[in-house]
């Protein structure tokens, strides 16, 4: 059996996508160290597909483990690398920190997939390297702006440090995803966001403070130059999402890609406003949320959705979910927690 390595694959989007990869019947092994994840977690995948992946417990630092996990697993025909820090504002506190877990161990899992027969690899990367886009939808020729966080910095610097490796090394073949904003969980409930403490995101904030757990969620602004002031952005429903990783990985396998280094942005085309979402999740819930208006958060920018034609086009992949759908989703799996 094809077998493919998924690092951090017991976090939210990791899970998702080992889930995908089973259905279309690849093998699949995770490394995770269960910073922000649990081992619960195999047992959700498990009860889904019915398949136990292999796993194995590695901190991605450690270079000599990771170089005696290739050796043993010579048999991976192509790794999704999704194991990074991704707070944000964590990211600003603890730069050192962040560049560690995000930029060493990038170039170690790259080091060892260079000796492999077939260097297939899928990078998570984020609509974040656009920064404030001057053009919506922000298609994948868009400048690149200077990183807001060293989270950010991360991703840039990580397609940077791909796109040197790609272009000496012909045999290597990588395929960056920009991600918009994934929420969302699996259908079955099983698998789902486990947001450690108080929740940095919207969607988490959202159906936390729907099951009271959270008091209030702050709006962060209304003076934004948008339709009714609030943010915009791009949400996709984390299966959706997994899906494309496992058709770009397909696209690699079967040596369709157009260079051995492409990008494709992952969204939905379509842009929703703060308050467009707290609708949504209002109509799926069947309750009202409980939110105020607060000033704007450092750092957020007024609006980012996707031009997802290249992905569409080339990928063959297009979201399906809407916002409702995984507004429903979220729901239910917080319902569930
Ligand atoms: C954030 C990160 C981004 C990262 C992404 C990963 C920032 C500035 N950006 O994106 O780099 O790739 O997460 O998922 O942190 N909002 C509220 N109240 C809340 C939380 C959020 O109004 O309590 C608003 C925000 O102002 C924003 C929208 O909801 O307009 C989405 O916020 P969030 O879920 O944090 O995602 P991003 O900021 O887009």
């Amino acid at each position: 059996m094809s077998k493919i390595l998924v690092t951090g694959g017991l976090g939210f989007i990791g899970s998702h996508t080992v889930v995908e990869l089973q259905d279309k019947g690849y093998g699949v092994v995770i490394i995770d160290d269960l910073s922000n994840s649990s081992v619960k977690v195999l047992d959700g995948i498990t009860s889904i597909t019915g398949k136990q992946p292999e796993f194995e417990q590695l901190d991605l630092k450690n270079k000599q483990k990771v170089e005696a996990f290739f050796l043993a697993h010579q048999d991976i025909i192509g790794v999704i690398h999704f194991a990074a820090s991704k707070a944000v504002g964590e990211s600003v506190e603890k730069p050192l920190l962040y560049y560690e877990n995000n930029i060493n161990t990038l170039v170690y899992v790259l080091q060892e997939l260079q000796k492999l027969k077939s260097p297939n690899f899928i990078f998570s990367s984020s609509c974040t390297v656009y920064g404030q886009a001057d053009k919506m939808p922000i298609s994948e020729d868009a400048p690149t702006k200077k990183a807001e966080s060293p989270y950010g910095n991360t991703k840039k610097i990580g397609e940077d440090i791909i796109a040197d490796v790609c272009k000496v090394n012909p045999e290597m073949n990588a395929i960056a995803l920009r991600y918009f904003n994934p929420i969302g969980a699996h259908e079955t409930a099983k698998i789902g966001e486990l947001p450690i403490g108080v929740p940095q995101n919207l969607v988490p904030f959202i159906t936390q403070t729907g099951a009271g757990i959270r008091e209030q969620l702050s709006v962060f602004g209304d003076d934004y130059p948008t339709a009714d002031g609030t943010c915009i952005r791009d949400y996709i429903h984390v299966v959706d999402l997994a899906k494309a990783h496992v058709v770009a990985l397909q696209r690699l396998i079967e040596g369709k890609n157009k260079s051995n280094n492409e990008v494709f942005n992952i969204g939905t085309g379509k842009g929703s406003s703060v308050l467009e979402v707290i609708q949504a999740f209002e109509q799926v819930s069947n309750s009202k949320l409980n939110y105020k208006i607060t000033a704007r958060r450092e750092g957020d920018i007024t609006s980012a959705y996707a031009d997802t034609h290249k992905a569409n086009n080339e990928l063959g992949w297009k979201a399906e979910s809407t916002l409702d759908d995984a507004m429903r989703s979220a729901w239910k799996w917080q319902q569930q927690l």
